[in-house]
């Protein structure tokens, strides 16, 4: 999950990281009386940003600087709306204004490539890092950190000097170094970059901008981190998808899909978008849907029920390889999740199962002759079928 800059700003704060005083406001009126506030300490001055889950907010015309309650309010109108890169802005935040020296640019990440953190760090910053990182590699610095020790005193040293920084910065580089470290592991993020990181006219080191990922899988160990997800623009049935535990990702088709094992399902995607491509209207699947490993009646049916709730799917396509859970049981969850949606289930759905105990699976549902259900016997055969199906009824 990114965090929106303001969120950022808030965790860095929680950290002890330098950052300016700010707040969030989804309206002109909201956004002029946080600026009254927020401005106390800055002159008046003050920065409306837009909050946007992209970069280059700047270039966009998404960050301005307000001398006064009027400017405030002019800018937080067009900022508001704005769309900045496909995103459009529901909300800004109205940041203390800093007396910039200089950019300078840092980052710690997960490293896959290399099995440990990078952390990265430029005096040039505040411009696009990837074009710094293109064009004038040498100007960015890129340290390995040992994810056992992190970002201690010697590795916050280290970073800095390959950076080219003096020894007047030092202390305080070192300083906001370890507490960004800090926010990258006790919050389990993926990402923690700060971009401008500055330094403003009388020497103090202030993150002006932040960009946090947190690791989703390490989120049973922060309850508080639900309170973070974007619910505005959150699709409502991967919403509630995520509710009932299931995996599940929207996308843009017209055939639902539902497997066993993430590798099955993906292969189900492209099997149903090769099918799909000989047939009128050439329908893609509607959605990734893992329903994991027992497939009982009850995950079943809140499947079934998340994908019958798309009004795009026409035709659901079931793919399951019985295994430790057996065919037989999933032919049962499937009798099961159909009785229990009754007259809910309004879509043709076919199955193709394989595996453990596959033939008592399918007389399962032979016997059962849901008038819905048409059984497959093979993956290429059924997502023919779930295509053409999908097709029909458009
Ligand atoms: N609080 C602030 N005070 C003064 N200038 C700012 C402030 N916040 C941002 N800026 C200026 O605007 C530029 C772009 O802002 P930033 O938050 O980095 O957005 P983005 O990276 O999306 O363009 C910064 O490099 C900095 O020069
Ligand atoms: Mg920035």
């Amino acid at each position: 999950m990114d965090l929106f800059e303001y969120q950022a700003r808030d965790v860095f704060e929680a950290h002890g990281v330098p950052v300016l005083a700010g707040a969030v406001a989804k309206t002109v009126d909201e956004a002029v009386a946080a600026a009254e506030t927020i401005g106390a300490d800055s002159g008046g001055v003050v920065v409306v940003k837009a909050q946007v889950k992209t970069g280059g907010r700047g270039k966009a015309g998404g960050v301005k600087v307000a001398k006064t309650p009027d400017e405030v309010r002019t800018h937080a109108e067009a900022i508001l709306g704005m769309d900045i890169k496909g995103h459009t802005v529901h909300q800004v935040m109205i940041a203390q204004g800093a007396q910039i020296a200089e950019e300078y640019y840092f980052s710690v990440l997960l490293d896959r490539a290399n099995r440990s953190y990078l952390a990265m760090c430029s005096k040039e910053g505040g411009v696009e890092i990837e074009q710094l990182a293109v064009e004038r590699p040498e100007a960015l610095a890129r340290i390995e950190v040992d994810p056992l020790v992190g970002i201690d005193e010697a590795k916050a040293t280290e970073i800095a000097q390959a950076a080219g920084f003096g020894d007047d910065l030092l202390p305080q580089l070192v300083d906001t170094f370890g507490k960004l470290w800090d926010v990258y592991r006790e919050e389990d993020a993926t990402l923690v970059e700060v971009n401008p990181l500055v330094k403003t006219q009388d020497g103090t080191i202030i993150a002006l901008d932040g960009k946090v990922t947190l690791d989703d899988n390490a989120g049973f160990r922060h309850p508080d981190h639900a309170a973070l997800e974007d619910q505005a623009s959150a699709d409502p049935l991967e919403a509630a998808a995520k509710e009932k535990g299931l995996n599940y990702v929207k996308l843009d088709g017209s055939v639902g899909i539902i497997g066993n094992g993430a590798g099955l399902v993906m292969s189900t995607l492209d099997v149903v978008a090769y099918a799909g491509e000989d047939v009128a209207g050439q329908p893609k699947p509607a959605n990734f849907l893992d329903i994991g490993g027992g497939a009982s009646a009850e995950v079943m049916a809140n499947g079934l029920h998340i994908i019958l709730g798309d009004e795009q799917v026409k035709s659901v396509f079931v793919n399951v390889f019985g295994g430790i859970t057996a065919c037989d049981a999933v032919a049962n969850g499937i009798v099961g999740a159909l009785n229990a949606l009754g007259d809910q289930a309004t879509k043709p759905l076919v199955v193709r199962l394989d595996g453990n105990n596959v033939e008592e699976g399918r007389l399962i549902l032979a016997e059962a002759a849901h008038p819905l259900v048409s059984i497959e016997q093979t993956m290429d055969g059924a997502a023919r079928k779930a295509a053409e199906l999908a097709s029909a009824a458009n």
